[in-house]
């Protein structure tokens, strides 16, 4: 080789390497942490199928760079949340951490996304603190508190007067406890026990029993999603329905994922909740029809904030152009606002939380399946707890 070929051979090594950088630092990478397998896998396996069908639909680029998801199962432990966290930003120099299937999972991920100023969309995690965890959480799920205040509200209204509550022990268990109790106690409503069941392996019998011995007029519950067949079938089996002991939940509790395989001991369940695959809009029949034939899934809640998790991906890495560092993205994520198929939908600029329609639904059999059929509607709610502290 002479001299003049080396010199261009060289020229060529460096233009092909620097372009190799320049694509590999240009590509937008999303480290998506889900539990894809455990006892909460119904969650990681939803949110997986809304990320690739908006992938589908919108395509793997945005603002000239290729979105790359990068995908790992937690298993739903919090420690290997944690570490996932920390080798994705530091080895994969990921742009933005997503995901997160339970509280204290998006809890473990909080203090890397703030040490590594990465952006983290908690698409399922839904205590209503997380936000508050560290300054780069934007979420795009829900709060326990803004789902059940508009429970406890109805509640009132109907004129149930006498509730107990039962929880799982955990975050958003204690913030429905606490929401409904204070919620319905304004509008002249008492709780009269307060029930909180161990989140792992769940029994029950012996809290529906106390339920029972208390004589309530309605018993509100919540559970976590995949954990609500277990309740139903207890519940049906305990015969509170016969005892005239009403059953209103959050949405989690009737889960669309599960709802079909409870069977008829749902049907008439009233609950509170953002999004229902019964949901009456052309953009809900398509996402449900895109998420059918994509993963053959019927989308539940959790499933619309892992899709509108990768909308404000996409807007705010469209927004804050393609040199955006993560303050910029968390920036251009605030204030913003779409169309979702659970209805309109914005980012709270000071809280970083959704805003969004809660919707009362009540358990009903269409076309042979079990559906959340809204009837009345709580516009534009956000957060009650951050309201209540902007407030005072
Ligand atoms: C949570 O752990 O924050 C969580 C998980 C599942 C739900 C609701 C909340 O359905």
């Amino acid at each position: 080789m002479n001299k003049r070929t080396f010199t261009k051979s060289l020229a060529l090594c460096v233009a092909l390497g620097w372009a190799g950088i320049a694509s590999a630092q240009d590509a937008l990478k999303i480290g998506l942490i889900l539990p894809m397998t455990g006892p909460f896998a119904s969650t990681g396996r939803q949110i997986d199928a809304a990320v690739r069908l908006y992938q589908q639909e919108h395509g793997d680029t945005v603002a000239g760079r290729k979105v790359q998801v990068i995908l790992k199962d937690d298993a739903g432990v919090a420690d290997t949340s944690r570490r996932l966290a920390q080798e994705l930003v530091v080895n994969d120099k990921v742009d933005v951490l997503a995901g997160f299937g339970l509280t204290p999972l998006a809890l473990a991920a909080a203090p890397i996304a703030t040490r590594g100023k990465v952006p983290a969309v908690v698409m399922a995690a839904a205590t209503a603190t997380i936000t508050e965890a560290s300054p780069f959480i934007v979420r795009s799920g829900f709060t326990l508190p803004q789902v059940t205040e508009p429970m406890a509200q109805w509640a009132a209204r109907e004129k149930i007067q006498r509730v107990v509550t039962l929880v799982s022990d955990y975050g958003p268990g204690i913030d429905a406890e606490t929401s409904f109790k204070s919620r319905f106690a304004k509008d002249g409503g008492e709780v009269i026990a307060s029930l909180r069941v161990p989140l792992a392996n769940p029994d029950f019998a012996p809290f529906l029993q106390r339920v029972r011995d208390a004589k309530p007029d309605a018993v509100f519950v919540f559970v976590p999603s995949g954990v609500g067949s277990a309740f139903m079938k207890q519940f049906a089996s305990r015969g509170l329905a016969d005892a005239g002991i009403r059953l209103i939940v959050t949405g989690d509790v009737t889960d669309d994922d599960l709802l079909n395989g409870m069977g008829d001991v749902a049907l008439g369940v009233v609950s509170s909740h953002h999004y229902s695959a019964a949901h009456d809009s052309d953009l809900n029949r398509k996402y449900v029809a895109g998420m059918r034939q994509l993963a053959n899934l019927r989308p539940n809640f959790h499933s619309v904030g892992g899709y509108d998790g990768m909308h404000l991906i996409y807007q705010a890495a469209e927004k804050a152009g393609s040199k955006a560092d993560g303050a910029a993205l968390v920036e251009a994520m605030k204030g913003m606002a779409w169309e979702s198929p659970r209805g309109p939908v914005s980012i709270d600029a000071d809280t970083r939380d959704i805003v969004q329609n809660v919707y009362i639904r009540k358990v009903e059999r269409q076309d042979g399946e079990l559906y959340n059929v809204e009837f009345e509607t709580f516009e534009a709610v956000k957060d009650p707890v951050k309201a209540a502290k902007a407030a005072s």
